[in-house]
């Protein structure tokens, strides 16, 4: 088959779209990094993962490839350790808890998979716990459809609110992930899951608005110091501007976002307490995708509890399988369950009871360790000791986060904010060579998102780490 001009597939001198969702896996430095570090068995095991996978943005080829996951670690084929401060947000109770482990077997040799038709216990069990989570936060008990992926758990909520509004359109954020599914893509704002000249038309209805981001204001406000927003002086232009259209498109289903932005960006004070009210305003709902964030990550159980802003259907995923299986919700206000003669998910592992019992037992280490408190905790210390090296790091241009969800914002320029994207990506490679491995994400972000089990002294040692890998790369 000869392919058009235009679906020819890109050359080796094209750049490809933004890298927003994580670092580059086509860059000089990977190529470096993987020349200095790795031995021929390494080498050979993704020479045939390159082989075998079909490539793509942000994981094939790969960078290393990985023997054992245990606790905050990885290690790699040669042996050498990793804290892992990546961890795709999935390993909150750690790599391999033994509790789930041992959860996910004993599961195994009871009953190892319903048919959506029968009923089992596990899935209701889980099903039951989420809906009590829920009450907790928005006062209303909500109802649940399980999915093994983040990216249809999304779309599962898109479906709802569209069948309970009647209406179809949605309004979410430049520069967000909402997972890979074309209805995903579609609400999502990064242009490496939407470029339309390899990709075509997306959903219809899916409008846009520049999100919340306060030290990169779309509507050109400043912070402080400190890097905090001047609410009296910005009026909160970035959530008027969300009930802005709102009015003007008048029938939107819902708006989808995430409630603290993985990029990191933490909303400005206020901000969704406006769009709730501007969603009640107009009939829309708020579909809150905290598919990396809940669960514990932010300090609080779901990130929406910080901003005191209900949603009325919410995604989670990720961490909810122990970082061990894939399994994700949606789950939504129960009057909102008004689906009855449509199929909203129907996924074969809609009821698996091997993946509910692997986030039973999730839930209940996250309970029993008291994780959401060790997440506020570390997350706390490591936000005040990255604020102290911001002083004597002029490459380090902004620091934020909540709990461990934390983003170090490298800039050339502190004045000018230009982003030091080959920087960041010296200091990720530099400090993968002294055993840390996080993200970058929109280039120029080092993006830390430990498990929730990290102790203080690990996280000290961490930042040592970076640290050192800053001096570094600044004195080159
Ligand atoms: C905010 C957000 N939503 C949705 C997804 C998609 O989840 P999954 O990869 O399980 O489809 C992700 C995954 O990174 C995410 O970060």
């Amino acid at each position: 088959m000869n392919l058009r001009p235009e679906q020819t597939p890109p050359s080796s001198t094209f750049a490809g779209p933004s890298q927003s969702e994580g670092d580059v896996n086509h860059s000089v430095r990977r190529k470096q990094w993987q020349a200095d570090s790795l031995e021929a068995s390494t080498r050979s095991l993704l020479a045939r993962d390159s082989a075998a996978f079909l490539h793509q943005s942000v994981s094939t080829p790969c960078l290393n490839g990985i023997a054992k996951a245990q606790g905050i670690w990885i290690e790699d084929t040669a042996g050498r350790r990793y804290m892992d401060f990546h961890g795709n947000n999935v390993h909150h109770v750690g790599y391999a808890h033994p509790q789930v482990i041992t959860a996910i077997k004993h599961q195994l040799d009871t009953l190892s998979f319903a048919p959506r038709r029968f009923a089992n216990d596990r899935a209701v069990e889980l099903a039951e716990a989420l809906s009590t989570r829920f009450k907790s936060l928005t006062g209303s008990p909500g109802k649940v459809l399980f999915t093994t992926g983040g990216s249809d758990a999304v779309e599962v909520a898109i479906k709802l609110a569209r069948i309970a509004t009647g209406r179809f359109k949605t309004l979410s954020f430049w520069d967000s992930f909402h997972g890979a599914g074309l209805g995903a893509s579609s609400v999502g704002g990064e242009s490496l899951f939407r470029s339309g000249r390899a990709v075509g038309p997306l959903l219809p209805g899916t409008e846009h608005v520049a999100p919340f981001g306060c030290y990169r204001c779309a509507y050109g406000h400043t912070v402080d110091v400190n890097g905090q927003p001047d609410i009296a002086s910005c009026k909160l232009a970035c959530a008027n501007m969300v009930r802005y259209v709102l009015q003007r498109e008048g029938d939107v289903a819902a708006v989808v976002a995430e409630p603290a932005r993985a990029v990191p960006f933490i909303p400005p004070p206020g901000y969704w307490a406006a769009v709730r009210q501007a969603c009640n305003e107009r009939g829309t709902l708020l579909i809150f995708d905290e598919i990396p964030t809940g669960l514990g990550k932010t300090g609080r159980f779901f990130a929406a509890e910080h901003d005191g802003a209900h949603p009325d259907i919410m995604v989670l995923g990720k961490a909810l399988g122990g970082g061990v299986l894939p399994i994700a919700a949606c789950i939504a206000r129960a009057d909102l369950d008004v689906a009855g003669s449509f199929a909203l998910g129907h996924y074969t592992h809609e009821k698996n009871p091997v993946t509910a019992a692997a986030a039973l037992a999730t839930l209940d280490v996250i309970e029993r360790e008291q994780l959401v408190q060790n997440a506020a905790d570390v997350g706390a210390y490591a936000l005040e000791r990255l604020l102290e090296m911001k002083e004597h790091h002029p490459l380090i241009g902004d620091v934020r986060g909540r709990g461990l969800l934390i983003g170090i914002e490298l800039v050339s320029d502190r004045a000018a904010k230009i982003p030091a994207t080959d920087p960041a990506e010296a200091v990720l490679y530099a400090a993968m060579s002294r055993g840390l491995s996080f993200k970058t994400t929109m280039g120029n972000v080092l993006t830390l998102t430990p498990p929730l089990i990290t102790t203080r002294a690990q996280m000290a040692q961490a930042l040592d780490i970076l640290d050192q890998c800053l001096r570094e790369v600044a004195a080159h």
